[in-house]
């Protein structure tokens, strides 16, 4: 079994999702349980972008114990200046800088040849080199970069020092067959790559972002860069719970992460509330419907056997158990499994009377619960 690195970028990337800034308060709290939870690293914030985001890497790297802190930059010194400041105090701590390589982004964002990229990049890279070991380098828009130009830069950053390449699919552009062979393509085309380590940092605009980052996992990249509820950017980031639960799920694939899984429904729900970010209900493991059942004969399959209809036991990642809605597509054995959690045990004769009476109310209701029971069990005169 190999490790996959989770890097957390709930606090950096996550946190760019519009109405949604956290305070200083809540940033130190959302560290603190991430380090439980067990991520790699923990990407804390953008230093030199303000004074409240340099005061958070700051202080997320003071309170951290076991994770890896990091602070995005720039490919500009005196961004790499403030995160190398901001991480002075964190006892592992990384610089992850970057730019743009894709014909768009050289042309329109930077006004620059492939050649000047390359020469910003490794004097990025060389920079953060002169203030800690662990440097971090992106080349921002990966996804639509031309393969051979991307191998080019990261043979470039690689002997300037870089111990992590990045590979974002900015755009959440990628297909998933596409994103693995890029990862594929640099592990076989570029020089040095033994001395790095491939990073999946994928987007969710065309909701490929969690089946890109398993795709480049399959073709040897070791990290995924994720957040929690999938936060971010647009239509956001690669899910962290989802990941997580992928690879534990398929012990075939061979790959494994750190994350203690029972804590991720709580954390969820912490950053969902923090950020008034409600996670939609269907949302894969932690949204309120993942492990419940309403129709009729899922519900009959999971009374008799969990198993049936669920891949995950919920308690694995912090829910309780599962639930059995009861509706008017419900059947007989959810009522009666359902009334005898209440403290009814019902014959096979009462159960069909009180199913009618059920059905009636069912109708009119969108969903019964446990204070109804008593009130149709009575109104059948059992
Ligand atoms: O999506 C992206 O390209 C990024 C980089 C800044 C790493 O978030
Ligand atoms: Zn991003």
């Amino acid at each position: 079994m190999e490790y996959v690195e989770i890097f957390d970028t709930t606090l950096r990337d996550g946190e760019q999702v519009p109405g949604c800034k956290l305070d200083s308060v809540t940033k130190l709290m959302i560290a603190e349980q991430l380090d439980q939870l067990g991520v790699d690293v923990l990407e804390a914030g953008f230093p030199i972008s303000s004074p409240g985001d340099f005061k958070a890497v700051e202080d997320i790297s003071k309170l951290v114990k076991n994770a890896r802190v990091c602070g995005l930059t720039r490919a500009v010194k005196k961004d790499i200046d403030v995160a190398a400041e901001a991480l002075k105090s964190a006892k592992r701590s990384r610089i992850h800088t970057g730019i743009g390589t894709s014909e768009s982004h050289m042309r329109y964002k930077f006004n620059a040849s492939p050649e000047q990229i390359i020469e910003r990049a490794v004097a990025a890279v060389t920079h953060a080199k002169s203030y800690v070991e662990d440097v971090e380098f992106y080349a921002e828009d990966a996804g639509r970069t031309e393969n051979e130009f991307l191998a080019k830069v990261c043979e470039a950053v690689i002997k300037a020092g870089a111990t992590v390449l990045n590979i974002p699919d900015t755009t959440g552009y990628c297909l998933p067959e596409e994103y693995g062979a890029k990862m594929k393509y640099l592990k076989e085309n570029v020089t040095g790559i033994h001395k790095a380590t491939l990073s999946c940092h994928c987007h969710n605009d065309l909701g490929l972002a969690t089946a890109n980052s398993i795709a480049g996992v399959q073709h040897g990249a070791r990290q995924i860069e994720c957040t929690i509820n999938g936060i971010g950017e647009r239509a956001g980031n690669t899910s962290l719970e989802e990941v997580v639960m992928i690879l534990r799920q398929h012990p075939t694939l061979n790959l494994d992460t750190r994350i203690q899984s029972k804590q991720l429904f709580g954390i969820s729900q912490l950053v969902s509330e923090s950020m008034a970010m409600p996670v939609q209900p269907n949302k894969a493991i932690v949204g309120a419907n993942a492990f419940a059942h309403s129709s009729g004969i899922h519900q009959d399959g999971v009374i008799k056997k969990r198993e049936t209809y669920e891949i995950i036991n919920p308690t694995d990642v912090g829910v309780n158990q599962s639930s059995i809605i009861l509706t008017a597509r419900s059947g007989r054995a959810a009522l009666a499994y359902r009334a005898k959690n209440i403290g009814y045990e019902l014959d096979k004769l009462q159960l069909d009377k009180v199913y009618q009476q059920f059905l009636i109310v069912a109708d009119q209701q969108k969903e019964i619960g446990d204070e109804d029971l008593p009130k149709i069990i009575e109104a059948t005169n059992i």
